[in-house]
C-alpha cells in the first residue's frame, strides 16, 4: 500500500486528550466447564494509554489477546473491572447519552451491522431521530452530505444494504458512526472482512476524514500491515496486557519485544532479503484460564531463559518506546543472538 496523500493534510496537533486509561482490567469469571472447575479469564489485564484529538493509536495483536474487550470498555458497553477511564476529560462512571455521542464504534462485519429492513437513508437517521430535534428536510440533507463524505452517491438514500458490496456497507457504517459528530471513533478491525483491493480505499476514506473533522482513532487490528500508514502511535497486546508501545515509525522500524518482531515478521514485505530473517510464530497464544508462569510469551519466545520462564517482565520506558521485556532486541541492526 503507497503512502497515502493525505498524511500531511493533517490539521496540527492540539494536545487535547480524549480518551485516556489507566490500568484498566476486565476479568470474566466463568465456570462450568468440563469438570465444572472455576476460572478466571483475564481478557484485559492492566492496559493504559492516553489517545489525543486528531491521532491514531492503534492497538494490535492476535486473536483472543483482548481487543475487543478493550473496544467494549472504551465504548461504555462494558465496564471495567478495575481502573481508570477517562472521555474527553471525565471520569466514566457510567455511560451517558452525553458521552455515548462523543464516541462510537464501527465493527468488522459490515454485513452483520446494518438493518437489511432499513434503506439507506433511514439507517444514517436513525441516530439524529433518536438524539436530535432535527426535521425530516435537516436530517436528510445531513445524511446526505455525509454519505457524500464517504463516497457514495445521493442516489444510494433510497437503496437497501444488501445492493451494496462489503466496502460499500462499511462505507454505510463508518457514516452512521459520524451522523453525531463524535470526537472518537473506535474501529475494531474494521477492513479485515473485506478484499485487500478494497481494504486501502476504506482506509483513504478514515484518514481523510480524519484530516477533515480531527477525529481521534482506537483501531484494532491482528494485522500489522494495515496500521502502518495510519497510525501514530501502537500498542501491541500479548493476552490481555500490553507488551510494546511507541510512536508507529519507532515500532516498525526497532521493534523491541520479540513478540512485536514476530508479528512484524510474519507481514508481508516487498524486501526478498527480508525473508531469510524472519522469524516464524510457533504455537498458539496460551489459554488464558492457564496463563505460562513468568513472562506469558515465554513459551513460544527464542529468547526466553529462566528468569522469562519465572518472573513477570513490567512495561518499562526506553526512549520513546516502552517494552515487558527481560531481553529486549537491540535498537540498532537486526542480528539478535
Ligand atoms: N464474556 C466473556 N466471558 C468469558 N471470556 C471472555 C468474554 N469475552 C471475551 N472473553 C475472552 O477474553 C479473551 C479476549 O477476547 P477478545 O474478544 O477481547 O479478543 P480479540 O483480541 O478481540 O480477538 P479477535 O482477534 O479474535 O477478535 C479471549 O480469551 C476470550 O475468550
Ligand atoms: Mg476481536
Amino acid at each position: 500500500m503507497n503512502a497515502p496523500a493525505t498524511a500531511n493534510k493533517r490539521r496540527p496537533r492540539t494536545g487535547e486528550i480524549v480518551v485516556e486509561a489507566q490500568d484498566l482490567k476486565r476479568h470474566y469469571d466463568v465456570g462450568g466447564g468440563f469438570f465444572g472447575e472455576k476460572g478466571l479469564v483475564k481478557a484485559l489485564d492492566g492496559v493504559s494509554f492516553s489517545l489525543e484529538a486528531g491521532r491514531t493509536l492503534a492497538v494490535v495483536g492476535e486473536s483472543g489477546c483482548g481487543k475487543s474487550t478493550l473496544a467494549r470498555l472504551v465504548t461504555m458497553i462494558e465496564e471495567p473491572t478495575d481502573g481508570l477511564l477517562k472521555i474527553d476529560g471525565q471520569p466514566v462512571t457510567q455511560s451517558t447519552a452525553e458521552l455515548r455521542r462523543k464516541m462510537q464504534i464501527v465493527f468488522q462485519n459490515p454485513y452483520g451491522s446494518l438493518n437489511p429492513r432499513q434503506k439507506i437513508g433511514a439507517i444514517l437517521e436513525e441516530p439524529l431521530v433518536i438524539n436530535t430535534s432535527d426535521n425530516a428536510a435537516t436530517r436528510r440533507a445531513k445524511a446526505i452530505n455525509m454519505m457524500e463524505r464517504v463516497g457514495l452517491r445521493a442516489e444510494h438514500y433510497e437503496r437497501y444494504p444488501h445492493m451494496f458490496s462489503g466496502g460499500q456497507r462499511q462505507r454505510i457504517a463508518i457514516a452512521r458512526a459520524l451522523m453525531l459528530n463524535p470526537k472518537i471513533l473506535v474501529l475494531d478491525e474494521p477492513v479485515s472482512a473485506l478484499d485487500v483491493s478494497i481494504q486501502a480505499q476504506v482506509l483513504n476514506i478514515l484518514m481523510d476524514l480524519q484530516a477533515e473533522l480531527g477525529l481521534a482513532y482506537l483501531f484494532i487490528s491482528h494485522d500489522l500491515s494495515v496500521v502502518r500508514h495510519l497510525a501514530d502511535e501502537i500498542m501491541v497486546m500479548y493476552l490481555g496486557k500490553p507488551v510494546e508501545t511507541g510512536p508507529s515509525e519507532e515500532v516498525f522500524n526497532h521493534p523491541r519485544h520479540p513478540y512485536t518482531a514476530a508479528l512484524l515478521s510474519a507481514t508481508p514485505v516487498a524486501d526478498p532479503f527480508h525473508e531469510k530473517n524472519r522469524i516464524r510464530l510457533e504455537g498458539e497464544l496460551p489459554s488464558p484460564l492457564d496463563p505460562p508462569k513468568g513472562c506469558a510469551f515465554n513459551p513460544r519466545c527464542w529468547r526466553a531463559d529462566a528468569t522469562c520462564r519465572d518472573r513477570q517482565p513490567a512495561l518499562i520506558d526506553e526512549g520513546l518506546q516502552s517494552h515487558a521485556c527481560f531481553h529486549p532486541l537491540p535498537v540498532e541492526g537486526g542480528a539478535t543472538e
